[in-house]
């Protein structure tokens, strides 16, 4: 798709939060340093950590009109953002996950008047991972059953991850897929693929959640002049690829 959109110039591109949860918090630090000028955070309650004159309890409240939202929030949050922002011609990324199909379509009509960038996961290492698997699947065929397993943090509320379910769609087949929930674990994925008589494993381990917010944030920067549409971060990534 064509680059239509003006581009936010010389100006620092003014970036909403959705969602002031642990990835909240992640972006709202990096935001800045990103090169981006933070003009409110969104949730439904204001946490600690938050000041008074960035807070809004809903996207109606922002008192700066944003060049782009980020959202993180939960599956209802992300599909009342989208509502939003393609109501009011902002671009949305969403990393929320355990979208239900009603949110899924949410997202694919607001996308029709905005561009928007939803991914699983924002790690470009991450996104490495799946064209491996698409292309591991076309080499050893279609025979292989595969295993998924995902590590996540007792807070994390959907099994399997979201992460876990794009790996699932690469390796296609067979899939099985298995979540342990505890700790405080940011988020790991192995991939296991039984042939006859070996094993081959494509493992992943995020080690900390500014990864997450700092891939969000390129996106964010990359979809500000995009033409309405739909993205996935491996477009947005390749077009960072010489
Ligand atoms: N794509 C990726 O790379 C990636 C990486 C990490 C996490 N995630 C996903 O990102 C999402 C958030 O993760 P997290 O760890 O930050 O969760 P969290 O700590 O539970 O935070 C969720 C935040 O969203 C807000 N929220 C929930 N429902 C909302 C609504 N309807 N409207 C507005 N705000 C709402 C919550 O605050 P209130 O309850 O006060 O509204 C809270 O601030 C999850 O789906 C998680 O799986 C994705």
């Amino acid at each position: 798709m064509s680059e239509t959109r003006p581009s936010t110039g010389g100006h620092r591109p003014r970036l909403a939060l959705h969602g002031a949860g642990r990835m909240g918090r992640q972006l709202a630090e990096a935001s800045e340093s990103a090169g981006f000028s933070l003009v409110g955070v969104i949730a439904r309650h204001q946490p600690d950590w938050l000041t008074e004159d960035l807070y809004a309890a809903s996207p109606e409240q922002l008192v700066v009109r944003p060049d782009v939202i980020i959202d993180f929030s939960l599956p209802g949050g992300a599909a009342s953002v989208a509502q939003w922002c393609a109501g009011n011609g902002v671009p949305l990324v969403s990393g929320t996950t355990g979208l239900d199909e009603t949110a899924r379509a949410e997202l694919d009509t607001a996308s029709a008047k905005i561009p928007l960038l939803w991914a699983a996961n924002f790690s470009i290492g991450l996104n490495a991972c799946l064209v491996l698997a698409k292309r591991l699947r076309e080499l050893v065929g279609t025979d292989a059953p595969a295993r998924i397993l995902d590590i996540h943090h007792a807070g994390k509320l959907d099994a399997p991850s979201g992460t876990a379910l794009v790996l699932g769609e690469a390796i296609g087949g067979d899939v099985e897929y298995d979540s342990v929930r505890e700790g405080d674990a940011i988020g790991e994925h192995h991939l296991v693929l039984e042939l006859a008589d070996e094993q081959i494993e494509i493992r992943h381990v995020a080690n900390d959640r500014r990864l997450f917010a700092l891939g969000a944030l390129h996106a964010a920067r990359w979809l500000c002049s995009r033409s309405p549409g739909r993205y996935t971060m491996l477009d947005c990534i390749d077009a960072a690829t010489p």
